[in-house]
């Protein structure tokens, strides 16, 4: 089996075991809620419905890429540090999960991953509930690394863990904040971005090579390529919100358009002043009008515009990465993985 797939089995484990605090009698449907969109119970469980678990596997196969020992243990099936940082893995994981129940309620979307949504099931109260638990769960998961690392990197990881929840708070308030305004230019973009999403990613290199025992300048680096790979994920998720196929993003194509989202396809658009922004000022975009409204869109270069950021973007995050000196199969595996990204149509 290859490292990607022993480290996806280790995750799945262990955030069975972190979320199964909250099974005990009395709240059995509580806890079934959570296991609901975490992909294991309820309709449409399994692989598809779990989501692709990418962030805890930065997390692993960072601190995997500094965890051999010494060349001779290159290629060699050690495992030794990336086994124990799978409670942080875990925690990264259900940060991540928590933001997208309470995310899902903000944008008004009905399906994630192929399935209903949290709150379309049980409702907006019940949903911000899921994700209060979820959010806590993730910071006790936290403290289980005090079985494998001294207090000292404990408290450094929920350090960098804490502040980047912050800054995706904050970029949850531009996002939304944005929906109301009608005079922003691709400047604004980049700090919606960094908060929502690269922050999240960047806390996942920069934790994981903290696990895996980096130097500073090696740490940085990775910091920093998880930084890069969330911008260019995120354009490419906004590329799939608009033209992505609903089948495989198990997501509405149409929700970016309707709920008036500033994504960078549509700010580029605006400032081509053009007639996807003169239909853009008349108001918000109806279901049925999407697809015009997308073709529009694309027709005036705003795919073509992301799709090229979003490969800058890529390729800056390759290039720390090359900084970061990863070594052994995990550092090819992230490699692939930067890649994979960017293809992705999920
Ligand atoms: C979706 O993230 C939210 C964004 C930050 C774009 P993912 O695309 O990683 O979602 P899952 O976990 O694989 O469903
Ligand atoms: C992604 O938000 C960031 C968070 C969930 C914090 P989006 O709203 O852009 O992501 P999707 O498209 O719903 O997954
Ligand atoms: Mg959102
Ligand atoms: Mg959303």
């Amino acid at each position: 089996m290859n490292i990607q797939k022993r480290m996806l089995e280790a995750i799945e484990e262990e955030l069975q075991r972190q979320v199964a605090r909250l099974d005990q009698p009395r709240t059995k449907r509580f806890h079934e809620m959570l296991t609901y969109h975490m992909g294991w119970t309820g309709e449409g469980a399994g692989a598809e419905a779990t989501g692709k678990r990418i962030r805890p596997l930065l997390v692993l196969l960072s601190a995997a890429s500094f965890g051999l020992v010494d060349e001779g243990e290159v290629g060699k099936e050690i495992g030794y540090y990336w086994l124990h940082a799978k409670s942080a893995a875990a925690a990264i994981e259900l940060i991540h999960n928590f933001s997208l129940v309470h995310d899902d309620i903000q944008d008004n979307s009905d399906k994630r991953r192929g399935r209903n949504t949290v709150w379309v099931n049980w409702g907006a109260p019940m949903a911000i509930n899921v994700g209060d638990a979820l959010f806590v769960i993730a910071n006790q998961a936290i403290l289980d690394l005090a079985e494998y690392y001294p207090s000292e990197v404990v408290v450094k990881v929920a350090g960098i863990l804490n502040n980047s929840c912050l800054d995706l708070t904050r970029g949850q308030f531009l996002d939304m904040s944005y929906e109301e305004r009608n005079n922003l230019g691709i400047d604004d973009y980049w700090p919606m971005v960094g908060g929502k999403t690269s922050a999240l990613l960047a806390a996942c290199t920069q934790i994981g090579a903290l696990l895996g025992n980096a130097g500073e300048a090696e740490r940085e680096a990775c910091r920093l390529f998880g930084w890069h790979l969330g911008l260019a994920f995120q354009v490419q998720d906004d590329i799939l919100g608009i033209w992505g196929d609903e089948a495989i993003t198990g997501k509405s194509a149409a929700s970016d358009l309707v709920e008036g989202k500033n994504s960078l396809p549509v700010l580029y658009g605006l400032g081509k002043q053009g007639k996807f922004a003169e239909r853009w000022a008349q108001g918000p975009i109806k279901s049925d009008e999407v697809k015009t409204v997308a073709k529009l869109l694309e027709d005036e270069g705003g795919k073509k515009y992301a799709e090229e950021i979003s490969i800058k973007e890529t390729q800056k995050a390759l290039e720390y990465l090359d900084r970061a000196n990863l070594r052994g199969e995990a550092g090819e595996s992230i490699r692939q993985l930067a890649n994979m990204l960017l293809k992705r149509k999920q």
